[in-house]
């Protein structure tokens, strides 16, 4: 291929792979809080796997016009009737936006402002999701199987968790009658 460099890290529509790619898993005991029912949490082992994330960061966190890309894998299951999702945050920096995309499964991308107002997405194999600039994001799988998605995010962007895990999202999204529904946060 002459001087044609082949890149390092490729997406083959499913796994990032390459020696490049970071890995993350996030089990139940890394994020039990972030369920409602405290109760249906403590009766799940600590171990059970609820979401894991491929990442790709080729510039330093912090790089002015950079872009990261990560697909994240959650698994099927719920706390209660609560249904596996991500922590959830905003960006450090309020305006950066996000592009996801649905690549398998089923699901519901959360979104809410800053004054609170929260709605969600419907995310199904193809589905393309624009998240505004200063809107938390979380992502919850209401499938029997895998939820898979891929991100893009400015490298600048940063992650506040510390707001959602304060203040929690203002709706959860429970299993109600075999439907995914969007209730108000029960007060603890
Ligand atoms: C990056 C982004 C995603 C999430 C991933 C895990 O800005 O939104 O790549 O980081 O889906 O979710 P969190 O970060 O909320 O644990
Ligand atoms: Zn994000």
């Amino acid at each position: 291929m002459g001087n044609i460099l082949l890149a390092e890290t490729r997406y083959d529509g499913r796994h990032l792979t390459g020696t490049d790619v970071e890995r993350s898993v996030k089990t139940l005991k890394d994020i039990r809080s972030i369920f409602s029912d405290s109760e249906a949490g403590r009766k799940l082992p600590d171990e059970q796997v609820i979401y894991e994330v491929e990442s790709y960061l080729p510039v330093p966190s912090g790089t002015l016009g950079g872009l990261f890309f990560g697909i994240t894998f959650i698994h099927p299951g719920r706390v209660g009737d609560e249904y596996f999702m991500t922590r959830g945050h905003f960006h450090q920096i309020q305006d950066r936006a996000e592009y996801y995309w649905c690549i398998a499964g089923e699901g519901a991308l959360l979104l809410m402002d800053q004054q609170r107002n929260t709605w969600t997405e419907k995310m199904y194999p193809g589905s393309l999701h624009y998240i505004p600039a200063g809107v938390a994001h979380r992502t919850a799988n209401t499938g029997s199987g895998v939820l898979s998605f891929g991100a893009c995010w400015p490298a600048d962007a940063g992650y506040d968790y510390e707001r959602i895990d304060r203040e929690g999202f203002s709706k959860i999204l429970v299993r109600k009658e075999g439907i995914p529904t969007l209730i108000d946060r029960p007060t603890r």
